[in-house]
């Protein structure tokens, strides 16, 4: 099983640190990703959770050590191919999913197939696809203040997922949900991203979730400490 996994390795950091000034928020992080993993990471307010995954995920420099995609450092690329690499073959979802106001539900799901170039007619009919999965069908046309907040969140997981990306980062995605939505959007949130090989890191609350994920990893003080390593 080992071995197995670290052939299909697709995201890897070594020794990350991250610093906002002199204020250290990730120190030495350690984590490897295989393709269509689910990664859970807990921990306390402040811990770094949300630094790892901006380090991980391209959006802030490193000070230290190596994140890899693919096995290309991030660090190593330019400006715009870390940015059509978020663009393309990340996705993201965030705590209140952050729709866009003036946007349909469905414009709002295909945006990503919109920003990679497809065009607007089969963008959309991806987008419908999705949308059918989690059960959003109906709310096509829609706009974000017109749907509740777990419908919103069900579509900002549509949206994350709609290009079929190769890792999805996940910053406390369900936390303005009550417990029994936050459950059941995160149920249908891993279950998609299974189906299509995307692998998961969760930042998340949930133990539950936590338990379900391949893997689990703690953050305390910026150090990352694997629970369950597969
Ligand atoms: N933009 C920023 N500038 C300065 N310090 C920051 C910034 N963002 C976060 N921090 C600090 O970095 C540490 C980790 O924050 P964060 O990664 O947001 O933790 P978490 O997501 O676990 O709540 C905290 O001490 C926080 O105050
Ligand atoms: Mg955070």
């Amino acid at each position: 099983m080992g071995e197995a996994i670290s052939t299909s390795e697709i995201l890897c950091a070594t020794g990350v640190d991250l610093s906002y000034g002199t204020q250290l928020a990730v120190s030495g992080a350690d984590l490897s990703v295989a393709r269509g993993e689910v990664v859970a990471i807990t921990g306390q307010s402040g811990s770094g959770k949300s630094s790892l995954l901006y380090a991980l995920a391209g959006v802030l420099p490193v000070a230290r050590g190596q994140v890899r995609f693919e096995n290309r450092a991030l660090g190593d690329l330019t400006d715009d191919e870390i940015s059509t690499l978020r663009r393309e073959r990340f996705g993201f979802v965030f705590q209140y999913g952050e729709l866009l106001p003036e946007l349909t539900i469905e414009e709002n799901t295909a945006l990503p197939l919109r920003l990679a170039g497809r065009r607007k007619k089969p963008a959309l009919a991806a987008a419908g696809q999705v949308l059918d999965r989690l059960g959003l069908g109906d709310l096509r046309e829609r706009r974000p203040s017109q749907v509740s907040g777990g419908q919103s969140q069900r579509v900002a997981v549509a949206r994350a997922l709609v290009h079929r990306p190769a890792v999805v980062f996940a910053d406390e995605p369900t936390g303005s949900l009550d417990s029994a939505n936050a459950s059941a959007v995160l149920k249908e949130f891993l279950s998609l991203a299974r189906s299509q090989d995307t692998a998961v890191i969760i930042v998340t609350h949930d133990q539950a979730v936590a338990a379900q994920a391949d893997s689990h990893y703690t953050m305390s003080d910026g150090v990352l400490t694997p629970r369950r390593p597969v």
